[in-house]
């Protein structure tokens, strides 16, 4: 299964103070280092934690996979057409929203919004594998199917919400799954996965990439503080 780390939030962290650490390039190298297969970025409209500049450094960076996120808007799909990463996931996205809280809507059967369909042939034509996140949903895998891209992300954020209460919201991810599969399309999932919640879906076999994010980069502040407190420690001593 190929994983796929989202550094957004160390760039969240790096804009709290409109400074320049930390880079979520050295990050992205950190996690490929620590075995991610590829980087995820996602190119808000708002530009709240990844910048232009850090898609540009990330794509000069680094030789593995870059998974670039973005909802179909002229000034990010520019900036996806003009690097052309390895892989687009195309995703709704809400100015106020806290993160992206549902999956895209492919439009009615037959009838595709345009400036989805157009955004995925452009992007295509400069040789960007192409995903779609959407919701478990048969009707919406249909949509996408439909649309021609060779995969789709499946948004787990319903399964991460209540997978302590219930096992219904990871059977429904199953089928979506099996769905996807007959439709011929290439399966990933992410949204709200967490070292508590990922084994059950990192064990149905037909899903071939996760993307996760926050978790990491939680984990990460973490499991980082002692070493971190330990170097300003030795600087000030030092100073002594
Ligand atoms: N997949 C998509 C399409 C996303 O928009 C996000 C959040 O940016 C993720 C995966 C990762 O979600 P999380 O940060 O909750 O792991």
């Amino acid at each position: 299964m190929r994983f796929f780390v989202n550094v957004d939030h160390v760039a969240t962290i790096r804009e709290a103070r409109k400074t320049t650490e930390p880079d979520p390039v050295e990050a992205a190298l950190a996690c490929l280092a620590g075995g991610a297969d590829g980087i995820t970025v996602h190119l808000r409209e708002d530009r709240r934690h990844i910048q232009d500049r850090d898609v540009e450094r990330l794509a000069a960076a680094v030789t593995h996979p870059i998974n670039l996120e973005l909802a179909i808007a002229g000034d990010v799909l520019a900036v996806a057409l003009r690097i052309a990463p390895h892989q687009a996931t195309l995703v709704p996205e809400r100015r106020l929203e806290i993160t992206t809280e549902g999956g895209l809507d492919c439009g009615p059967a037959a009838q595709p919004i345009p400036k989805l369909r157009d955004s995925i042939r452009r992007l295509g034509d400069t040789g960007v594998r192409v995903s779609l996140f959407i919701d478990p949903d048969p009707t919406t895998i249909d949509r996408a199917a439909e649309l021609g891209v060779p995969a789709i992300e499946l948004h787990t954020g319903e399964y991460a919400n209540t997978y302590r209460e219930s096992d219904a919201a990871l059977e429904r991810l199953q089928r979506a799954v099996d769905h996807a599969k007959s439709c011929g399309l290439a399966v990933h999932a992410g949204h709200g996965l967490t070292y508590s919640n990922v084994t059950p879906v990192a064990a149905i076999e037909d899903i071939e990439e996760l993307n996760i994010g926050h978790s990491i980069v939680s984990r990460s502040v973490l499991v980082g503080m002692k070493q971190a407190v330990h170097e300003m420690r030795q600087r000030i001593d030092e100073a002594r």
